[in-house]
């Protein structure tokens, strides 16, 4: 559930029974995080469940008391599922709610349950639980992207384009090898996300406020109920640092910013002035006014809410930078830009996937392109060095210069008549023809990690193995 599902009412919260006079409204409205956090509810009442079987284990609950809490949490997750949860500010927080409805409907075992535990390890443990998820989801659907981006690899290990630099043609590659370049982000990308998942995966739960507990709890037992690998070390970090979901947003930052180059290439290349692909009709939006217009706006979409991945990660570290040990309130704003960072991300990483595997790729315009702009002068250059037997500096002045002269003759290198090469290096023999052609230059690349079809086809292997 994304929508939080509504029913309002207003109280006097739990927490200020001992307080005489009541709250503000304005202070309701800024304290509450209940419109935000309720998409804590299924974290929240895990967490209260391995904490309450931990309880009864230690003889700190009694059964029966365990018993009508756990019946009783499973009542209140099917009434915050059915949307009939009383959503209300005075109770500040998803936590309350769910301790305040299993009071209303257990009774005294309700009031036990927080016995041992704070909100803020239980805050610390929700959160851990829901960024588990949130990473575990993004790992699946960025390996339904290296599919459609290997699947495509496999079928233009042979169709030849324009690599580029500073945005000119440099030399002609493969598409494929163009792909499985993302291929590699991406996996670096689901490298960092399991990574940062390792790191998070200790539980908080126990550290209670944030000196731990004179009750004797099993911390070890909560964490492993959790599926954590064990609980964390320190009670006072464990409540007061977010470092997990920095490390989250973070590389949801690297992420983003490697879908958004690539989006920024479709819209490039799906232009009429590139025309190297068209978008399906899926993935593509008409213009107002303009009736000839195929817009490429999932592409532009993914490429803006980069921006807003990157600034959540920024808040979360302003959030953050100044707060002094252990708790702040503060902490509760770390929600908002946890859940837009890693939900916006997931939604970018499907649109892509969708966008890439429905693409249609133009081989004839991106090969005419290929040899555009006499992109095989290094290949002259490295002939000379080769077979005419000069210096690397010689050979490509007098590739720059052959280069100039034809450029003057209006005529591509394979055209221009041998005695005119010779002018301006007599080393030249006609056997340099033979090395002019883009398909040479793309065969002859065989260096490791090249474009050559031997070595795409290598690594389109490699990256199956690797990823898929
Ligand atoms: N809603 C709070 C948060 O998200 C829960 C922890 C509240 N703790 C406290 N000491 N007020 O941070």
């Amino acid at each position: 559930m994304t929508e939080k599902p509504s029913a309002q009412k207003n109280s006097e919260g739990l927490l200020r029974r001992h307080f005489e006079g009541g709250t503000a409204d304005i202070m309701n409205k800024i304290n509450a995080s209940i419109d935000v956090d309720w998409r804590l509810y299924a974290q929240d009442i895990a967490g209260s469940n391995a904490h309450c079987r931990m309880l009864v284990a230690q003889g700190i609950l009694s059964p029966s008391d365990g018993e009508a809490i756990e019946n009783g949490l499973e009542v209140v997750r099917a009434e915050i599922e059915a949307g009939a949860m009383q959503f209300d500010p005075a109770l500040e927080d998803i936590h309350m709610h769910v301790e305040a409805r299993l009071t209303e409907l257990i009774g005294e075992p309700g009031k036990r349950l927080h016995t041992a535990r704070s909100r803020n390890d239980q805050v610390a443990t929700d959160l851990r639980l829901w960024v588990r998820d949130a990473l575990d989801g993004l790992d699946q659907a960025l390996r339904d992207l290296h599919v459609v981006l290997i699947e495509l690899a496999e079928d233009h290990v042979e169709t030849v384009m324009p690599g580029f630099t500073h945005s000119q043609p440099a030399q002609p590659v493969t598409f494929a090898h163009y792909l499985l370049a993302y291929v590699e982000m991406f996996g670096r990308d689901r490298d960092r996300m399991k990574d940062a998942r390792t790191r998070l995966n200790e539980c908080p739960l126990g550290s209670v406020a944030l000196a731990g507990t004179s009750f004797d709890i099993d911390r070890g037992a909560t964490a492993s109920a959790l599926g954590f690998d064990r609980p964390t070390a320190n009670s006072i970090d464990s409540v007061s640092d977010r470092d997990f979901a920095l490390e989250a947003l973070s590389v949801s930052a690297i992420s983003a910013v490697h879908l958004s180059r690539l989006a920024e290439e479709l819209v490039l290349w799906s232009s009429p002035a590139f025309a190297f692909v068209r978008l399906s009709d899926e993935f593509s939006t008409g213009s107002s006014i303009m009736p000839q217009k195929r817009n490429p706006d999932a592409a532009e979409l993914v490429r803006a809410k980069t921006g807003r991945i990157i600034g959540s990660l920024n808040s979360l570290l302003i959030i953050i930078k100044g707060l002094p040990l252990a708790y702040a309130k503060d902490l509760q704003e770390d929600k908002d830009p946890t859940f837009d960072s890693l939900d916006t991300l997931l939604l970018c990483v499907h649109a892509m996937a969708g966008m890439v595997g429905a693409l249609e790729v133009d081989k004839k315009r991106m090969r005419e392109c290929a040899g555009a702009d006499y992109s095989t002068a290094t290949d002259l250059a490295d002939w000379l060095v080769r077979v005419g037997g000069l210096a690397f500096r010689d050979a490509y002045d007098s590739a720059g210069a052959i280069v100039r002269l034809a450029r003057d003759s209006g005529c591509v290198l394979e055209n221009l008549p041998l005695v005119e090469m010779q002018k301006i290096e007599p080393s030249v023999t006609e056997s340099v023809f033979d090395i002019l052609s883009i398909d040479n230059a793309v065969a002859s690349r065989v260096s490791q990690g090249g474009t050559s079809g031997v070595r795409v086809r290598e690594a389109l292997a490699a990256a199956k193995a690797r990823y898929l």
